[in-house]
């Protein structure tokens, strides 16, 4: 609920001194190079660019207008920065664009910014009624309207189960189909109320019935968890030996996609019974966090948007076999 939040907690970069922390070993060198694959508003790169004044900064992200506003924050470290439009699993391609094949970190701040939430006219609040879109770039593919008038009952029921884990996803889905029947469902205030009307009153008592159902819309209709399964190994392997990765992740799929990412990469691949770890055998990665980070108390009373998430580091400690 963007609008009741206050501005400062709007503009505050999430666990920003432990990002910046974890980061630190591998980008206090001049001319070291990080990739920010959400760029967002560019609160933690303005943070990195500040920190670190010999760092060469590589902003990812896929919102036209996330881009114009951090270009305008960031324009005092203009010859620092490289801006590229794209999806985050393009990492490779926005290094090449800064002139680098590597980088000493990468930060993932996953999910939609304050920004995206705020503006009522993009649809991605349940709080506020505007058109169903939700795209994060405005410029390509279907909107949340489209899928709601388009998808098959059954999957629009996988949907809401798979990226949204609503138990009552079935009856969300005939609903839907039934009411889509008789008029068009365009607007959020619609679908919210088509949500509403088909929750037992038993289930209502367990926060807003709609908040399940846009955030499946949302990761469906940005292909959130296929962009992320990609990008984790993307950014796995642009990191240069000592480079460290940094993601904050702010719900269980995504961040059971990166946790199972990193461990597979932190663990030795010797097999069962072999006396002596080969060198080939040895771990690529090694985990900085012991299972997930979370923000402090005080951090989660100032700013409510870091109340879910979970960090997750690692170091690169050789070159792939
Ligand atoms: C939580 S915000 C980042 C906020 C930023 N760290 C800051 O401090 O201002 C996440 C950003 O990632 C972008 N994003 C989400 N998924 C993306 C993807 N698959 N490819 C590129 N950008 C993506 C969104 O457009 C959004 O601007």
């Amino acid at each position: 609920m963007a609008r009741l939040m206050n501005d400062a907690a709007i503009h505050t970069p999430v666990m920003l001194e432990r990002t910046l922390e974890l980061l630190a070993p591998a980008l206090r060198r001049d001319g070291a190079v990080a990739v920010d694959a959400t760029l967002g508003m560019g609160g933690h790169a303005e943070a990195l660019l500040r920190a670190f004044p010999g760092l060469r900064l590589v902003g990812i992200d896929r919102d036209p207008d996330a881009i114009e506003i951090a270009v305008r924050r960031l324009a005092f470290a203009a010859g620092r920065l490289t801006v590229v439009r794209a999806v985050y699993d393009e990492i490779a391609r926005a290094l090449g664009e800064a002139g680098a094949d590597r980088a000493g970190g990468v930060l993932f701040d996953l999910g939609v910014s304050s920004l995206q939430l705020d503006r009522v006219e993009r649809g991605f609040a349940y709080a506020q009624d505007a058109p169903l879109d939700m795209r994060m770039d405005r410029t390509t593919g279907p909107t949340a309207a489209d899928v709601i008038a388009e998808y098959p009952e059954a999957r629009l029921r996988r949907i809401f189960e798979e990226y949204g884990e609503e138990r009552l996803a079935p009856r969300y889905a005939r609903a839907i189909v039934r009411e889509r029947g008789a008029a068009p469902i365009r607007t959020s205030a619609q679908l919210v109320r088509i949500i509403s009307e088909a929750t037992p009153a038993a289930a209502r008592r367990t926060g807003h019935p709609a908040k399940r159902v846009f955030q499946a819309l949302r990761i469906e209709v940005n292909g959130e968890l296929e962009a992320l399964e990609r990008a984790v190994p993307a950014a796995l392997d642009a990191l240069e030996v000592g480079g460290r990765i940094v993601v904050l992740a702010y719900q269980s799929l995504e961040d059971r996609i990166v946790k199972r990412e990193l461990a597979a990469r932190s663990r030795s691949t010797a097999p069962a019974g072999l006396p002596v770890e080969l060198p080939e055998h040895r771990p690529e990665f090694r985990l900085l966090t012991r299972g997930a980070e979370l923000a402090s108390e005080g951090e989660r009373a100032r700013n409510p948007r870091s109340a879910p998430v979970r960090l997750r580091a690692a170091e690169r400690l050789r070159e792939a076999a």
